[in-house]
């Protein structure tokens, strides 16, 4: 458990990172899964005291908003709020404290990214041109829950070497009184764990990385609850590279032409993980998994019930601690099975902002196995669909 090793192997993982991108060969990839896999399994080294500092989401305390401010500037992290799932942040200007992002999330550097901003004028200090469709997608939805995937003025850490970037400037009033009171964008993945589900509550980012990060700003759960929209205005269509808090048919009454994003395969492969974040950053299958397996039910309302009820029953019999993510028109079927019940809402948007918190409610509660109901994929329901996917980790029953 000592720093030394860590030290060592995280340095380690950097520059075989930077070996790989320059085309060495297979060598430093090989290398670089060993020495990843050592990293996040050997050590805890963090021992870091995490502060959680409870702030209004609406007038945020400029004293509060200073102090993570100043740690930010001091290159360490904070945890902070978006209107979509909170973020690990650090300042963007600062290789070193990019870095520990990586670090403290045990998060491999093939994976690039999002720089948070707070004004559209500093755009040009991260891209080297600005697409024609970015004003008008801007003023539509900006401030809010859209990255846009941009030419890079700089391919680096942030990017993964890639010569594109990923930029959102969040309407949350905590995420912009911070980017503010830094002076400089923020660059801030999910605060969650690499692989685990994003965390839509400061306790949820307090589970996964206390000990690892010094302040965690608190203004209860996020409004939208699954992670922003990622569009690829580099691409030659403008294409949905994630689902999330703007929908598609929003996105096309602006830009008519966007795509969705491309179809998963349901299947599994024996690639490690960190292949295939290098071909697709971010779109692994099992990305945001909860520890429990959970299987997604699809099909019409009536059969998925009398589906999962079945499955509720045999897994019951085998003396497993089953839990079930359903919607509030299903509550009746499953309220005397016994079977640990969270229920989601109705409305997409409820769905959307209750999804990863009931995913993480059932893990906590001890549960063996996660049956889940699929829902539409309207509106918010692609997003939600995408994230039950990757929970389910493919792991689909089709009744
Ligand atoms: O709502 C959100 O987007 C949250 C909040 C904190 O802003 N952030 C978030 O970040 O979800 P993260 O790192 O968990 O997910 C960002 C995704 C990753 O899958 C990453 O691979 C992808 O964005 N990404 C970043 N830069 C990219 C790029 N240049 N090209 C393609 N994908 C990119
Ligand atoms: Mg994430």
């Amino acid at each position: 458990m000592g720093l030394a090793p860590i030290l060592v192997s995280e340095h380690a993982v950097a520059w075989l990172d930077r070996a790989a991108r320059a085309g060495w060969g297979q060598a430093p990839s090989l290398l670089k899964r060993y020495c990843t896999h050592f990293w996040r399994t050997t050590v805890v080294m963090h021992d870091i005291q995490t502060n959680v500092l409870p702030v209004n989401a609406h007038h945020p305390d400029p004293a509060s908003i200073e102090r993570a401010a100043a740690l930010l500037r001091h290159g360490e992290l904070v945890v902070f709020p978006t209107e979509t799932v909170y973020g690990l942040g650090a300042d963007v200007l600062q290789t070193a404290a990019v870095e520990r992002i990586f670090t403290a999330k045990g998060r491999p550097f093939s994976d690039p990214l999002i720089v948070h901003i707070a004004s559209e004028d500093t755009l040009a200090m991260l891209t080297s041109s600005i697409p024609p469709q970015v004003r008008q997608l801007a003023d539509a939805f900006w401030p809010g829950p859209l990255t846009l995937i941009l030419p890079a003025r700089v391919p680096g850490l942030i990017t993964a070497g890639l010569e594109t970037i990923a930029v959102r400037m969040p309407r949350h009033p905590v995420a912009l009184a911070l980017i503010r009171a830094l002076g400089s964008p923020i660059a801030a993945p999910s605060a969650n764990r690499f692989m685990h589900v994003s965390p839509t509550t400061a306790q949820h980012a307090l589970a996964d990385l206390a000990g690892r990060v010094p302040l965690i700003l608190d203004s209860g759960p996020c409004t939208v609850g699954v992670e922003s929209t990622i569009l690829d205005l580099c691409a030659d269509v403008p294409t949905i590279l994630r689902p999330g808090g703007i929908s598609l048919e929003a996105l096309r009454t602006i830009v008519p032409d966007v795509q969705p994003p491309h179809r998963r395969s349901t299947t599994s492969s024996n690639e490690a993980p960190d292949e295939k974040a290098q071909k697709a950053p971010g779109q692994l299958l099992i990305h945001y998994a909860p520890a429990v397996p959970t299987y997604l039910f699809e099909g019409a309302a009536h059969a998925m019930r009398t589906s999962m009820l079945a499955e509720v029953r045999k897994r019951q019999q085998q003396g497993k601690h089953v839990g079930v993510l359903i919607a509030d028109e299903d509550l009746a079927t499953f309220q005397e099975t016994g079977a640990f019940i969270y229920t989601l809402g109705g409305a997409p948007e409820q769905i959307a902002a209750h999804l990863f918190a009931g995913l993480r409610t059932l893990e906590e509660a001890g549960v063996q196995v996660i049956l889940c109901r699929s829902f539409g994929e309207q509106g918010l329901g692609l997003a939600v669909r995408d994230r039950l996917l990757k929970a389910a980790g493919g792991k689909v029953v089709y009744v």
